[in-house]
């Protein structure tokens, strides 16, 4: 795969959900910030990047007319498959369940798409991009169209060595985005604190680097609730303690 560092300039307005591990929130925070965003005022458009699985239709309950299912055979250029989200405010691009996952799909349409993307993102105050799980070339590609990149971790030994290595491939790429550490379904505050700390120390003694702390969502059955309900937490449960934290984070976003 070619490197896409002619597409974009390094820093951009383009934001990536990642974790390594999956199951650890990713989607559910894109989701969040997303809505967050918008209500701030901010134009956000929402990139379902776990191609071929329709993560983030199926999370806000959407069914979109068109989504990348059409961008993939050719139907629809990416601007056309733009939804618009009205209850949250935001624009979405689908993923189709069943359709050529990002595993399988043709590096030359892989790298269309990210152009596609990265020439949306100037319409954008910020697009999220939604990324699968795993560490393979292709998820690597998609992340490094972002100038900035939300590692989402839990305290599973497996999410943090997971992570770690997202983020050892991630910084060695020509092209690395600024990469900061959020800790989900944290038990207490402290606890947050206490599993960024253990992959900071990896970080810093294995690569010499110290991704900051972006933030600490706690853990909180309001999320699985409206996630059951395929609604948006802030609509479901704006005032719970999930969507609180998520609040402070996008505050502390908005403002770098
Ligand atoms: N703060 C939280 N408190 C409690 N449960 C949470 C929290 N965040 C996420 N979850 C749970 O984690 C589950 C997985 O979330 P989500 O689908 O967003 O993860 P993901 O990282 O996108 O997964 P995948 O890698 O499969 O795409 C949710 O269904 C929800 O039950
Ligand atoms: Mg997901």
């Amino acid at each position: 795969m070619t490197e896409k560092n002619n597409i974009l300039a390094p820093k951009n307005n383009i934001l990536a959900i990642a974790s390594g591990k999956g199951g650890v929130g990713k989607t559910w925070l894109a989701v969040t910030l997303s809505h967050l965003f918008a209500r701030s005022g901010r134009h956000v458009l929402l990139f379902d990047g776990d191609i071929g699985l329709a993560n983030v239709d199926v999370q806000l309950g959407l069914t979109p007319q068109r989504d990348l299912s059409s961008v993939l055979s050719g139907r629809n250029t990416l601007k056309e498959v733009i939804t618009h989200y009205e209850e949250g405010g935001f624009d979405i691009i689908a993923g189709r369940s069943g359709s050529a996952t990002l595993a399988t799909m043709p590096v030359e349409q892989l790298e269309a798409i990210c152009a596609d993307l990265a020439q949306l993102q100037k319409n954008y105050d910020f697009v999220m991009i939604d990324l699968g799980a795993g560490v393979e070339q292709h998820v690597q590609y998609l992340a490094s169209l972002a100038g900035r990149c939300i590692v989402v971790i839990t305290d599973e030994p497996t999410s943090l060595t997971d992570a770690y290595a997202f983020i050892k491939i991630s910084t060695a790429s020509k092209n690395p985005p600024d990469i900061g550490i959020v800790v989900n379904q944290a038990a207490t505050q402290k606890e947050g604190e206490a599993t960024y700390h253990a992959i900071n120390k990896a970080c810093v003694n294995f690569l010499n680097i110290s991704p900051p702390l972006l933030g600490i969502i706690r853990r909180d059955n309001k999320v699985k609730d409206s996630i059951r309900a395929q609604k948006s937490l802030l609509i479901r449960a704006p005032h719970s303690t999930a969507a609180t934290d998520a609040a402070v984070l996008s505050i502390k976003l908005m403002q770098k």
